[in-house]
């Protein structure tokens, strides 16, 4: 992959065979990935084609390790502890945090806190040949950008405005679109990351 000259600032240059590391998620039109509360049950009763564009089986297939902070990995424990299903992971899953938090039997999680460029290299070295899966939320996908470490955003705009809640990503970068489709109720979008905002970028 090859990015455009001055566009690198604040992103890494892809080396092709490593690891692409990708925020994926669902948004509202206002941009928020939950509400004040952290529900989502706007997201879960929107109509949506599981075999088309940017479906998550196809995605997953790709994905060899996952990042989450703990607002998303508790959302998960009390979603699975609700509906009885088992942790639905199969890949190494990181979950940033300062706290100690219980872990579901057969679960492979792993935790850690501060500065996520530590953590990025054992998320590369445990996807191998796969990419890296930034679940959420929108301030830990930051903190991937900050780094220079966010390659690439896909997300799902459902038709819902909250008006507040928990921001998609929560910076001031560029990104450059690079796929759209409709899903369903949604429209899907792909776009990498170019870096910081062009206005904010140092004059040369
Ligand atoms: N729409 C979607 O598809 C989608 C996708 C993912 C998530 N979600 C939802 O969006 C919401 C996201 O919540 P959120 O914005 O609060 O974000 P979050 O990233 O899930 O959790 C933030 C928390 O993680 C911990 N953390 C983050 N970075 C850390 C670091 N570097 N070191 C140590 N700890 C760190 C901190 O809590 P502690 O240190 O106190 O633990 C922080 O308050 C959740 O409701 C989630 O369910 C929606």
């Amino acid at each position: 992959m090859t990015r455009r000259g001055a566009l690198v600032v604040g992103a890494r240059v892809h080396a092709g065979d490593m690891p692409r590391t990708t925020y994926y998620t669902a948004t509202t039109l206002d941009g928020f990935i939950a509400d004040p509360d952290d529900s989502l049950d706007w997201l879960m009763r929107q109509d949506l084609d599981e075999e088309g564009p940017q479906n998550y089986g196809a995605f997953i297939k790709e994905i060899g390790a996952i990042v989450m902070g703990s607002t998303t990995y508790e959302w998960v424990l009390a979603h699975l502890e609700k509906s009885g299903e088992a942790w639905f992971y199969s890949m190494p899953a990181w979950v940033l945090t300062s706290r100690d938090l219980p872990v579901l039997e057969g679960a492979d999680v792993r935790f850690a806190r501060g500065d996520v460029t530590s953590v990025y290299d054992d998320l590369v070295a445990a996807a191998g040949d796969k990419d890296v899966w930034v679940v959420g939320g929108g301030d830990l996908a930051g903190q991937f950008a900050d780094a220079g470490l966010l390659d690439e955003v896909i997300v799902s705009i459902a038709p819902v405005t909250l008006g507040a809640g928990r921001p998609i990503l929560p910076r001031r970068l560029d990104l450059r679109l690079v796929e759209t489709a409709q899903n369903g109720a949604f429209v899907t979008a792909r776009y990498e990351v170019d870096g910081v905002l062009t206005e904010d970028r140092p004059s040369e």
